[in-house]
């Protein structure tokens, strides 16, 4: 049995003669000698890596640890600190370079340099003492996009506590959840935050939250003031951000620690109801993200970065909060949305902030497009050099645009695979060395044995679809699920993969060895005894140009096991009646003619918009309730939209 790959992309876009040669990893055979390096001598490879990128307070002597697989241990006997590698090592060559450009909702901007957040973190690492928080104990932080939330991140990493941020967008169940099973002794967050030119209460959501039950862990909440709405602070528990720090110290000497010992928790779905508490080392994932902006970003000292990812999620976490600052980078963070005050305010901000790496999700890319694609054109975008996308696959009408209108034809687009659990990047170009096909992550990055196979772990055929699986444990790869170690190993290692790490997506590669993300394992489709990922359906009508956004997913069919159904959002109005019934056949017919007949839509439902969470993840659970016709009994508190579930009950007739 094999998944069915049947889109064809064959435009290829190899990096400019000029990128190729600046770039730190120029051509295709600088990297294939980093692959074959890692071939040879894996645990020397890794070992290279990390002594040449991190400051090790002592030395380790053993790279990799597999006698308790899957415990993989990595440096163990090293001792680092991850805020002294992402701030103290840059003080005396840096210290005056600006770390973050931080731009509000309203446009207000704030810099800090090296030598000013390293002090700030110190400062909030001494109020976190001073609440008694010690190594090990978890934080929960639950802040909007801001210093502040780096600050707080930085600072738990300084003295060993543990953080689980907390989306600012999850609801106080969510939150309740979350605070409970990690056993936080502390939360942070704030009175509110800015969002689109409106100011939106934060904290009343952890006051609910610890009325909920089980909390009982919780000794204090810090609350940072970043609106005029004010706070409900009680008595003995809460305190200002301002007042906890009040005559703290701008020293604070960092707790070095084994490499082993965890940064962070963060929660991530899974295939059950109950979130997963992805549990991150310290050695291992610092030197992933490191090594990946060296290689996938090609990161260079005079670069302005910008990931637009919320530090909620681990994009924000590995490519916001620790790897450009362990880098030494300046980067821009921002507070509000992409459409406020207009569609245009990405680009205005890498127009004003001059940045040179911007890194998104197709998401964002498509609603902009919806919301104005050709509003690039009316800013200077010339100080970009580089495009990175990620958290799912950009279909090639998307990535196109990315390329021609924000990157004027000029700069590669890095389409980066990895996964909360990854920590770090783990199939995606490195600019200087691959040739782009649009909607391919292509190959795998240096040391992370990325493969395809069957359900028994064996390799199958390029074309072939299969199981993404990943062959040797990597240093930045989730070390256990907190509380849950018996669920770590049964999601990740299921014992007839060989003791592989099991993504859940599945994949297939072209006859040029490139990866192609076909989807989740659970939005694979078998239709007629073929199997076919919803995505590729997805990108076949996103790459219609009535078609703004859409989602596919499957429902029982009689007689041919699953039904395809298709979720469309239209570039113009949602249609209606007899205009819904004419686009709805032409757009079968579409599909039929991009993928092949086996993939036309059985049912076309249209809405203004998909049920996304307020990261912009499209809800699938939902959507194949809706295509089911069952009661929605699911929690949509995190639903950004919760209207357009009534226009997507109904399939056109
Ligand atoms: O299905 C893959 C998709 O997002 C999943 C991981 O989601 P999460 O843990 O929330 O992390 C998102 C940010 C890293 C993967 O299993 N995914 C992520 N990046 C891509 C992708 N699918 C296709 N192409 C990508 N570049």
């Amino acid at each position: 049995m094999s998944i069915e790959s049947v889109l064809h992309e064959n435009r290829v876009f190899p990096p400019s003669e000029a990128f190729k040669a600046a770039a730190r990893i120029s051509g295709i055979e600088a990297y294939r000698a980093l692959c074959a390096e890692a071939e040879a001598d894996y645990g020397g490879f890794w070992g290279r890596q990390a002594r040449e990128l991190i400051d090790w307070h002592k030395p380790f002597t053993r790279t990799l640890d597999e006698s308790n697989a899957p415990f993989f241990k990595w440096f163990e006997d090293g001792e680092l600190n991850v805020s002294y590698n992402c701030l103290d090592r840059h003080l005396a060559t840096r210290g005056d370079k600006t770390a973050i450009i931080f731009e509000g909702d309203r446009g207000d901007v704030t810099k800090v340099s090296y030598r000013e957040l390293h002090a700030r973190v110190c400062r909030f690492a001494n109020a976190l003492k001073a609440q008694g928080v010690v190594k090990g104990d978890r934080v929960v932080i639950y802040l909007p996009m801001s210093i502040e939330a780096v600050v707080a991140m930085q600072a738990c990493a300084r003295i060993g506590a543990i953080h689980s941020v907390v989306f600012g967008g999850f609801s106080s169940k969510s939150l309740n959840e979350r605070i409970v099973d990690a056993g936080a002794v502390l939360v942070i967050t704030s009175d509110g935050q800015f969002r689109g030119g409106k100011a939106m209460p934060l904290k009343p959501a952890v006051d609910e939250a610890l009325t909920l039950g089980g909390t009982g862990s919780v000794r204090a909440v810090i609350v940072y003031k970043r609106t005029d709405a004010g706070a409900e602070m009680q008595a003995g528990r809460d305190i200002w951000w301002h007042e906890a720090e009040a005559g703290q110290p701008e020293q604070c000497d960092p707790v070095f620690s084994s490499a082993e010992h965890p940064l962070f928790i963060l929660y991530t779905s899974g295939s059950t109801g109950k979130p997963k508490g992805v549990q991150h080392s310290s050695g291992g994932y610092l030197l992933g993200t490191l090594a990946s902006l060296n290689w996938v970003f090609d990161l260079n000292e005079q670069d302005v970065f910008w990931c637009t990812a919320d530090v909620g999620w681990i994009t924000g976490h590995s490519y916001v909060a620790y790897g450009p600052l362990a880098a030494g980078a300046t980067q821009v963070v921002f507070e509000g949305v992409p459409t406020y005050p207009d569609a245009g305010r990405f680009w205005r901000m890498i127009q004003d902030h001059k940045v040179s790496i911007f890194y998104t999700a197709p998401t964002a890319i498509r609603s902009l497009i919806k919301a104005g694609g050709d509003l690039p054109k009316s800013y200077d975008l010339s100080s970009l050099r580089l495009l990175g996308s990620v958290g799912e696959p950009i279909n090639p009408e998307a990535w196109i645009w990315y390329y021609n209108v924000v990157g004027g034809a000029r700069c590669p687009i890095v389409d980066t695979w990895w996964q909360t659990e990854t920590g770090s990047h783990m199939i995606s170009p490195l600019p200087g060395a691959v040739d782009l096909k649009p909607g391919s992550c292509t190959f795998p990055l240096p040391g992370i044995m990325a493969d395809i196979v069957d359900e028994v772990g064996g390799d199958v055929e390029l074309g072939k679809g299969g199981f993404l699986v990943i062959k040797r444990p990597f240093p930045s790869q989730v070390r256990t699920l907190w509380g849950d170690p018996e669920r770590f190993k049964s999601a990740y290692f299921p014992p007839e993969l060989k003791g592989y790490y099991l993504a859940g997506d599945s994949a297939n590669r072209d006859p040029d060895g490139y990866f192609w993300i076909m989807g989740r394992i659970d939005d694979v489709l078998n239709v007629s005894g073929h199997r076919l990922g919803t995505m590729e359906i997805e990108s076949a009508l996103v790459a219609n140009p009535l078609v703004a956004e859409a989602a596919v997913v499957g429902k029982p069919h009689d007689i041919k096991g699953e039904a395809v159904v298709a979720f469309v959002v239209l570039k113009g109005a949602r249609a209606e009646g007899e205009e819904a019934r004419k686009t709805a056949a032409a757009l079968r017919e579409w599909v039929g003619q991009q993928i092949g007949p086996i993939a036309k839509p059985d049912e076309i439902r249209f809405g203004e918009n998909l049920p996304k969470t307020r990261s912009g993840k499209i809800m699938r659970r939902l959507l194949r309730a809706l295509a089911k016709g069952e009661e929605i009994t699911q929690d949509v508190s995190t639903l950004e939209n919760p209207a357009i579930l009534e226009q997507l009950k109904e399939a056109v007739k």
